[in-house]
């Protein structure tokens, strides 16, 4: 299926255009292509991508996983996805020890990096910056169709928790648990059907197909990207939850998978996130996101530090 796009730079030019079509969009189908961001350079992107799970060893990546939230996570086989992580955010803090995961704010902890690296890292911190940019706008421009009483990007800057997550979905090995008990040459699926918990989720999916969507017949459609170059956007619950605060109850957050069609394939979300500290029902929104993070495998590790801390 074709989903709606944005000209992100003519939006740059005229905000409020931009705004009815993104909350269009996001009413249905709930996603968003947007296309013609300066310097956005998927080609650059994908390069890095590769040398990060292909050209760099097993055992770099390896030493890059004491926090599951910061730096690398194998993929876990068996378990209904199926890939590896590495993952930053933009917390740069040297008072903060990156071997540790931080009792109280575990997700504003520092990034871990691969030793000689400071093309990556470079390549990497402008690349969070643009990605933060394009969400402040994006969220800024729905804000003025939705909301405009409301100043939502102070829910996000500074600070915000926005986190960027290199995936690579390998191939499962052939006695994974999942595949050995798949049926009628049915595969198991890369990531499972799962709609995202938190605000924009800004996609690089590159060339690649398999990303699926729910319509609201229930059925599974194929997203058409085929020589389209841009982000698919979508938003999460906690986003549906912010507009309806303003009345806004139309838009939605579709439920996706990524189906596995048999051969590697990468992946870039930015999730675009408020501060630790933004009050939401109450509570500062690091703890919600951790409460969400429960029910996702690759932070079991994480969870078990949480519930350590808790315990104590
Ligand atoms: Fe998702």
């Amino acid at each position: 299926m074709h989903i709606p796009s944005l000209n992100y730079a003519e939006s740059l030019e005229d905000g409020k255009t931009a705004g009815i079509q993104i909350l269009d969009a996001f009413r249905n189908p709930g996603f968003l292509f947007v296309e013609n961001i300066p310097s956005y350079d998927s080609a650059q992107l994908l390069k890095w991508t590769r040398w990060f799970f292909t050209d760099l060893s097993k055992e770099e990546r390896e030493k890059l996983q004491p926090n599951p939230y910061r730096g690398y996570m194998p993929a876990q086989s068996g378990k209904s996805s199926y890939k590896e992580i590495f993952e930053i955010g933009a917390f740069e803090n040297p008072h903060n020890h990156p071997k540790e995961v931080s009792l109280e704010r575990p997700l504003e902890d520092t990034n871990l990096w691969p030793e000689n690296c400071d093309d990556f890292k470079e390549f990497c911190a402008n690349f969070h910056k643009q990605m933060s940019s394009v969400g402040a706008n994006l969220l800024k421009w729905l804000n003025g169709a939705v909301a405009k009483d409301h100043d939502w990007v102070n829910l996000f800057q500074p600070n915000s928790l926005s986190t960027l997550r290199f995936i690579y979905y390998p191939q499962r090995p052939e006695d994974d648990a999942l595949l050995l008990s798949s049926k009628d040459g049915q595969r198991p699926l890369h990531c499972s059907e799962h709609s995202d918990g938190g605000f924009i989720t800004l996609l690089s999916t590159f060339h690649y197909s398999g990303l699926q969507i729910k319509t609201d017949e229930d059925k599974w459609k194929d997203v058409e990207l085929e020589g389209r170059e841009g982000l698919v956007v979508n938003i999460g619950e906690m986003m549906v939850r912010l507009c309806a605060a303003s009345g806004e109850t139309e838009v939605k957050a579709t439920k996706h998978r990524v189906a596995d069609l048999g051969a590697d394939r990468f992946s870039v979300p930015f999730f675009f996130e408020p501060k630790w500290s933004a009050a939401f029902d109450g509570k500062p929104y690091g703890e919600l996101v951790l409460d969400h993070m429960k029910a996702f495998v690759e932070y079991d590790k994480l969870h078990q530090v949480i519930a350590a801390r808790d315990s104590k």
